[in-house]
């Protein structure tokens, strides 16, 4: 068993509000971590520190944990940089260009996929994130979407069965038709690969009866459930996620105020992208609203290629405090502990005793910099229990 200890940190954020300054960032100054066999052992001032087999210098950076991006559609191929090009001459989304990620993913080659997914997770991990949530809904059959699954398992085991993401072509004629393929032989063939199931529920996308019969059934098989809802229009989503007690319900663009009592009900997390409403044109919502109701907010990347092809974790974070009203504590909050809860996980999204060693060394000696600088190399670590440091 080796340990090391990470001294000389400025600002060390453990979002436990045991530790430190009591708030719930769980915040000290000039501070030590010690991590054992990945995780973190002891935490408390840098003059007080163990010693330990190794030491790792902070050089007066700040310490905050690892992002958890707990949504993102990193299993693709092709590119939708016309569509892109189009919306911004004017053109408005509406999830038509799913057709065509699909028809391009059928088409690729399990090592193409591998390849694309493996060299956009390491983009987002040099940037911060150290778990990420994958899911499928690129081919929208019941071989391939086990296909993606198994791709994306290659690097996470939050893996989510998305095959309610479109109608393809071929139902086009017999949607009840392809609701029940997705709720039978796809979800079984996805299972094995599979922690999770979702749905796009939405104007244009699948019903409220639709998506929850299709929850229902992965429910049964024991998948727990998350949901896309509200993002193109107050939609009945987000009501129906509270309704299941799903973990998250993802995008919230376009909420009343009844959805979020329901949701501060039901416990169910709203996950805020903000890089999807950049690029897509679309109102932020206001996080004051979800804060205010008593929501748990998380904040996720959504990287996909049609409405937010993004590897860039700190810009959620400036997007979130400079366009959605959260204070800088918040947002990094929610792009921790908050993507922590809307995966039910316990072990990630902080730095207190016995969580796992998921840390970012800021390249700046307050966490604040990370919202504040939009610097082309704002950490100047990132460690990680598996893969220890990758930058
Ligand atoms: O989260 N809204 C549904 N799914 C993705 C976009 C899918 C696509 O356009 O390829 C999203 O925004
Ligand atoms: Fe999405």
């Amino acid at each position: 068993m080796t340990s090391t200890l990470f001294t000389n940190i400025s600002e060390l954020v453990t979002n436990s509000p045991e530790i430190g300054d009591e708030s719930v960032m769980g915040r000290l100054y000039d501070a030590a971590l010690v991590v054992e066999d990945g995780v973190v052992a002891w935490v408390g001032p840098a003059s007080a520190a163990p010693d330990c087999d190794e030491i790792s210098d902070c050089h007066a950076n700040a310490v905050v944990p690892g992002f958890v991006d707990s949504h993102t559609h990193l299993v693709f191929a092709g590119s939708r940089a016309d569509e892109f090009a189009a919306r911004m001459a004017g053109e408005r989304y509406d999830g038509g260009g799913i057709a065509r990620t699909v028809a391009d993913t059928r088409a690729a080659s399990d090592e193409e996929l591998h390849e694309t997914s493996q060299q956009r997770w390491w983009q987002l991990r040099t940037s911060g994130v150290t778990t990420v949530e994958v899911k499928s809904g690129y081919d929208l059959t019941a071989a391939g979407e086990a296909r993606l699954l198994r791709v994306a398992s290659d690097f996470t085991t939050e893996t989510t069965f998305l095959g309610a993401h479109s109608v393809p072509r071929e139902f086009a004629h017999d949607r009840d038709a392809y609701v029940a393929y997705v709720a039978g032989e796809m979800l079984s063939a996805s299972l094995p690969y599979a922690h999770w199931a979702d749905v796009f529920c939405d104007r244009g996308a699948f019903s409220v009866d639709e998506a929850r019969h299709i929850l229902t059934a992965a429910r049964a098989a024991g998948l727990g459930l998350r949901l896309h809802g509200n993002q193109l229009a107050d939609s009945g989503g987000v009501a129906l996620a509270a309704e299941m007690r799903a973990a998250s319900v993802d995008h919230c663009t376009h909420v009343a105020d009844h959805d979020l009592e329901a949701l501060a009900a039901s416990g169910t997390v709203a996950t805020l992208l903000p890089t999807a409403e950049l690029f897509t044109r679309s109102p932020f919502p206001d996080a004051r609203r979800f804060l205010d109701a008593g929501v748990t907010v998380a904040l996720a990347t959504d990287c996909n290629p049609g409405t937010s092809y993004v590897t860039n974790a700190p810009l959620v974070l400036q997007l979130a405090v400079t366009m959605m009203n959260f204070t800088v504590d918040e947002a990094l909050w929610a792009f921790t502990a908050g993507g922590a809860a809307a995966l039910r996980r316990s072990d990630i999204g902080g730095l207190a005793v016995g969580q796992r060693a998921h840390l970012l060394v800021v390249n700046g000696s307050r966490s604040a910099d990370l919202a504040y600088r939009a610097s082309a190399r704002p950490l100047a670590r990132v460690f990680h229990e598996t893969s220890g440091i990758d930058r």
